[in-house]
């Protein structure tokens, strides 16, 4: 599955001269719809050498049966009360704990109870693991975002470059969904997303694809909407049983594997990720998603959203207003919390 293929964000990669590197990761919420199969395809990365799994419950015995499979990750799984271990020493930690949304809620719900295990969780990374890539999964991404970076600031060890929201199942959403419409194979067809990871402020620059050629009116309107809802469909067809899990596990190894392949020196690794970000900070946007190019500290280029057709000048108007409210709820948490 992490053959070597074209660069592309929708396809996993290994990069042979760097499997070398130790790179040890750490899953919070490793029990869960989304972190047990996340846990499972971390453990198929050859760039993953550590795993560590963590979750309030049931992480030792999703770790004892994921080391089984026979790769290289040397896999350990942690107790509600070993948090501070299951940190030491991760170089990457990935954050899917909390609780999905149910059929009715939007992804941008705002949700106390994720906000406080982000919060909370937060604080153990900056005391436990501050030099990490942190990745979080866990919704509303662009409220947990900056929350996670105000504890980090209270802490003295924010750096924006090693911050990331997972907006990786947007991309492939978007690649799955135009190549549909358009018969193309799905690994021919990347979609670059910009703006935040919730309904309208999922902005897919469509008109900068020359697969989506010719998908217009109707059909184009229908096909942003899908993109920008497609967690409902999942929703609405787990009927109460939770959100997407096993696609999330996918577009979340994949967004590892991408910064793992960063920080162990390839070039060219370039990816939509939710970061903060100048492109809209004139505007009081301190957060937001657009191409990344990714490196040996992380962030190392953040692209600019680059020539835009008029419907999609007219998605980030929409967009714009609505992410400076969620990342200003998430700042407001934190300044409200204890
Ligand atoms: P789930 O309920 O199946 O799993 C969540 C896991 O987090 C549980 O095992 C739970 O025990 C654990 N957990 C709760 N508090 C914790 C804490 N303080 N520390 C460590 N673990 C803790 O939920 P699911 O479906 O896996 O979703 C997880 C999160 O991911 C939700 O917030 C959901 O909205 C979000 N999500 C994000 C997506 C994205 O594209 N970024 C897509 C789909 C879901």
């Amino acid at each position: 599955m992490f053959a070597r293929s074209a660069l592309k964000t929708t396809t996993l990669r290994s990069f042979s001269t760097s499997a070398r590197a130790e790179r040890k990761v750490a899953v919070l919420g490793a029990g869960g719809g989304i972190g047990q199969p996340l846990s499972l395809l971390l453990k198929t990365d050859p760039l993953v050498t550590g795993l560590s799994l963590y979750d309030i419950r049931g992480a030792p015995g999703v770790a004892a049966d994921i080391s089984h499979v026979n790769t290289p990750a040397v896999t350990k799984g942690y107790e509600q009360a070993d948090l501070a271990s299951a940190l030491a020493g991760a170089e990457v930690v990935v954050i899917p704990a909390g609780v999905p949304r149910k059929p009715g809620m939007t992804s941008k719900t705002p949700q106390n109870t994720n906000a406080s295990i982000v919060r909370d969780l937060a604080k153990a990374t900056a005391e436990h693991a501050p030099q990490a890539m942190v990745l979080i999964i866990s919704n509303p991404v662009n409220s947990t975002v900056p929350i996670f970076a105000e504890v980090l600031k209270k802490h003295g060890v924010f750096d924006p470059k090693r911050l990331f929201g997972v907006t990786t199942l947007d991309v492939v959403r978007s690649s799955t969904f135009l190549s549909e419409v358009q018969g193309t194979k799905p690994k021919d067809t990347d979609v670059t997303v910009v703006g935040g990871h919730s309904g309208v402020t999922i902005v897919p620059l469509l008109s900068q694809t020359s697969v989506a050629k010719g998908v217009q009116g109707e059909p184009y309107k229908a096909l942003v909407k899908r993109i920008q809802f497609g967690g409902d469909e999942v929703v609405q067809a787990k009927a109460g049983a939770g959100s997407a899990t096993l696609s999330m596990a996918y577009a979340g190894a994949l967004f590892a594997n991408s910064v793992i392949r960063g920080m162990n020196g390839e070039k060219g690794v370039v990816t939509p990720t939710f970061v903060k970000s100048p492109l809209y900070e004139d505007q009081g946007i301190e957060y937001f998603s657009s191409n990344v190019e990714l490196g040996t500290s992380g962030v190392e280029k953040i692209h600019s959203v680059g020539s835009l057709s008029a419907e999609e000048e007219e998605l980030l108007a929409a967009c714009l207003p609505d992410l400076k409210k969620n990342i200003a709820k998430g700042i407001e948490f934190v300044k409200n919390s204890p």
